[in-house]
């Protein structure tokens, strides 16, 4: 797999690092509050898995599956829930945490969903932030990382479903993708 990677980006420890950062910027903002994190399958459940155990006050996790981009490195514009939210979100204070906002397509489609449930609160905790990329303006109120305009994997991020197991985040070689588009 390692050879697939161009260059690395972010190595683990500096995720690990990154990550007690934002976790614990999280942990005094929602203070009180029992906030809920909804972790947008797949690709940010490493990051939600990391981030909560840098959180150090009471809060509850559900997962949203979400498909855009179909395998292929451009997204697509459609937006797909394929597994919905097991707790209503009325009244709750909601942080989603995405591994990677790119054009802010999801991001624009899981808000209004979500905004239409009248939670209390709901903000968006980003590990990747593509800014250049930007489609549609999407605020993202925590980032890990902002990232330049390549393609990048691992750390849950994946390629045709490979690398999401690279503890890294890494550029993949053109040649991977490259006319596969
Ligand atoms: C990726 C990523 C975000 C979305 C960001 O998901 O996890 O959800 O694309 O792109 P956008 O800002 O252009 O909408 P993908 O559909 O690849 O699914 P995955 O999380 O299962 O890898």
């Amino acid at each position: 797999m390692k050879e697939d990677i161009k260059e690395i980006l972010f190595s683990e420890e500096e995720i690990k690092n990154r990550v007690k950062i934002v976790g614990k910027k999280i942990s005094e903002d929602y203070k009180g509050k029992f906030p809920l994190l909804v972790c947008i399958l797949r690709g940010a459940f490493m990051f939600l898995a990391d981030l909560v155990r840098e959180i150090e006050i009471p809060m509850s996790v559900d997962f949203m599956a979400i498909s855009s981009y179909g395998g292929r490195t451009e997204s697509t514009g459609q937006v797909k829930i394929l597994k919905d939210l097991d707790t209503p979100i009325k009244g709750r204070h909601v942080l989603i945490v995405e591994d990677i906002v790119d054009t802010g397509l999801t991001m624009d489609a899981v808000t209004r969903l979500l905004g239409t449930r009248k939670p209390a609160s709901l903000k968006i905790a980003t590990l990747l932030d593509k800014v250049e990329r930007r489609k549609i303006p999407v605020k993202v109120d925590y980032y890990g990382f902002r990232v330049p305009n390549e393609f990048v994997v691992g750390y849950g991020l994946d390629y045709e479903e490979k690398y999401r197991n690279l503890p890294f985040i890494g550029i993949l070689k053109e040649e991977i993708y490259k006319g596969k588009e």
